[in-house]
C-alpha cells in the first residue's frame, strides 16, 4: 500500500520532536521496515534528521517486546559510550512519542493496528548493500565486533525473545524433513537432489546448539541480522559508525552472528545468482571481516568459539540453504519471489556456497587461530 505524505505527515508528528518538518522521503532499500527519512528545523535552528520505520508485524508480533528490547540495548550502548568518552560511535536514539511511548499507533484502512517509531538519524553516513571494497568488509567485522563487545556484560534476563528459535537449526531441519514428507505442492520429487544434499549434510544442524547446550560456549547478545548494510559508514572516511537494524537483538552464540557475517560479506556473488560457477566464498574478504571482528573481540572469545568460528560458516549457509528450499517446497510462503523457483535458486545459491565453504575449512580454521593467537599476544 502506498501512503500519501500528507499520512507519514501526520503519524510523525506524534513523536516528540521540537521542531519543523522541512523535508521527508522515503528509503526503500529496507526488506523488512518500511524506513522513511525527514529533515527538521529544530527550535534552536539546528537542521537536524531522523528516521520513520513502520514495524513489519507479519515478522514482528509483539512490536511492544521488541521496542523494549532495542530500547534497552540502546541505552546500555549509549551509556558505555558515554563512560569511554568515545566520539567516533554516534548512538542510536529511540525517539519517544509525545506520550512518551516507543511507537506511534495509527489504523490502517482495515481497521488493524500499524507501529512506527522513530529514530536519531546517523547524520553523514552511508550504509552498503554490496561491500564496495575489503575496507567495507574489515569494517563491517568491526562494527559486529564492538557491538558484541558493548553488550559482553548485558543482564542477559532483560532481553525478550523476538522471533521464537530464530537459530534453531536441529528444528529448522527436523521441520523441513517433516515438510518434504508432507509435500504439500507436490514438488519435492523434483527437488530430489538438493533433498539429498540437505540429508548428506545433516551433521551441521546441531553442531552449535550441542555446543550451547553442553555448556561449553557461552549465551550472549546477539544481531541475528549481521549484513554489511546494517552498519552505518562514515561517508568520508569509510570507517564505521554505528549498528542498526537492531529487531532481532536476542540471546544466541557469538558464532551464528560471525558465520551469517562471513556468509553474506564474503560471498562472491548475490543470494540469487544462478550461474554457480560465481557462487563461493571469497578468502580474501573472508580475512579482512575476521580480521576486523577478532580486532575488538578476540580477548573475550572462549576456546570452544574460537574453535568452532570456521564451522559456523558452514552452519549458517545450511541453516539458511534450508529455509529457502523448505519455503520452495511449502508454496513460497515466507520469503518474497520475484519469480517461479526463486527459492529454489536461492537453496541451491548457499548448498554451492556450503561445498565451497567445506572445501576451505581448514585454510579458514588455522587463519582464525593464527590471527586470533596473534591479536591476544599482542594485547597482553
Ligand atoms: N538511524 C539511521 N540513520 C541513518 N540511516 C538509517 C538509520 N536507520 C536505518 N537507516 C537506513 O535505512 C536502511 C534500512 O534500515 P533497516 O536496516 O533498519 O531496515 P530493514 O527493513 O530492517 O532492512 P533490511 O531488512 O534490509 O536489513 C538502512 O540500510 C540505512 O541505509
Ligand atoms: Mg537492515
Amino acid at each position: 500500500m502506498v501512503m500519501k505524505v500528507e499520512e507519514i505527515i501526520e503519524i510523525i508528528s506524534q513523536f516528540d520532536i521540537d521542531g519543523i518538518l522541512l523535508d521527508i522521503c522515503c528509503k526503500n532499500n529496507g526488506n523488512i521496515n518500511k524506513t522513511y527519512l525527514a529533515t527538521y528545523k529544530m527550535s534552536d535552528g539546528e537542521v537536524k534528521k531522523f528516521i520513520f520505520q513502520k514495524i513489519n508485524t507479519t515478522v514482528f508480533k509483539e512490536p511492544y517486546k521488541l521496542m523494549k528490547n532495542i530500547e534497552n540495548i540502546t541505552a546500555w550502548i549509549e551509556k558505555k559510550t558515554k563512560f569511554n568518552d568515545d566520539h567516533k560511535h554516534p548512538c542510536l536514539k529511540v525517539i519517544p512519542t509525545k506520550n512518551k511511548k516507543s511507537l506511534a499507533v495509527v489504523l490502517d484502512e482495515n481497521g488493524e493496528k500499524q507501529y512506527y517509531r522513530a529514530y536519531n538519524c546517523i547524520e553523514n553516513s552511508v550504509s552498503y548493500d554490496v561491500p564496495k571494497d575489503k575496507k567495507v568488509v574489515y569494517n563491517t567485522g568491526k562494527a559486529f565486533g564492538y557491538f558484541q563487545r558493548m553488550l559482553i556484560d548485558y543482564p542477559i534476563t532483560n532481553l525478550e525473545e523476538t522471533i521464537a528459535d530464530f537459530h534453531n537449526t536441529p528444528k529448522r531441519y527436523s521441520n523441513f524433513l517433516k515438510d518434504v514428507e508432507l509435500d504439500v505442492c507436490d514438488r519435492a520429487y523434483d527437488v530430489a537432489d538438493e533433498v539429498v544434499f540437505v540429508l548428506k549434510n545433516s551433521s551441521y544442524s546441531s553442531i552449535i546448539t550441542n555446543l550451547i547446550n553442553n555448556g561449553r560456549i557461552p549465551i550472549r547478545v546477539t544481531h541475528n541480522d549481521t549484513k554489511v548494510n546494517n552498519v552505518m559508514m562514515d561517508e568520508q572516511t569509510g570507517d564505521y559508525l554505528t549498528v542498526i537494524d537492531l529487531d532481532t537483538v536476542m540471546l544466541g552464540s557469538s558464532l551464528y552472528d560471525y558465520g551469517d557475517g562471513i556468509r553474506s560479506a564474503a560471498s562472491n556473488a548475490k543470494e540469487d545468482e544462478t550461474d554457480l560457477d560465481k557462487v563461493f566464498l571469497n578468502l580474501e574478504l573472508f580475512e579482512q571481516y575476521t580480521e576486523g571482528y577478532l580486532s575488538e573481540m578476540a580477548l573475550y572469545l572462549q576456546e570452544d568459539e574460537v574453535c568452532h568460528m570456521g564451522e559456523a560458516i558452514a552452519v549458517i549457509t545450511f541453516e539458511l540453504g534450508i529455509r529457502f528450499l523448505n519455503d520452495y517446497i511449502n508454496g513460497d510462503t515466507y520469503f518474497k519471489t520475484n519469480y517461479d523457483k526463486h527459492n529454489l535458486i536461492r537453496a541451491r545459491n548457499q548448498f554451492k556456497l556450503l561445498s565451497d565453504i567445506k572445501s576451505k575449512l581448514a585454510y579458514m580454521d588455522e587463519y582464525i587461530l593464527n590471527s586470533y593467537k596473534q591479536k591476544v599476544k599482542i594485547r597482553q
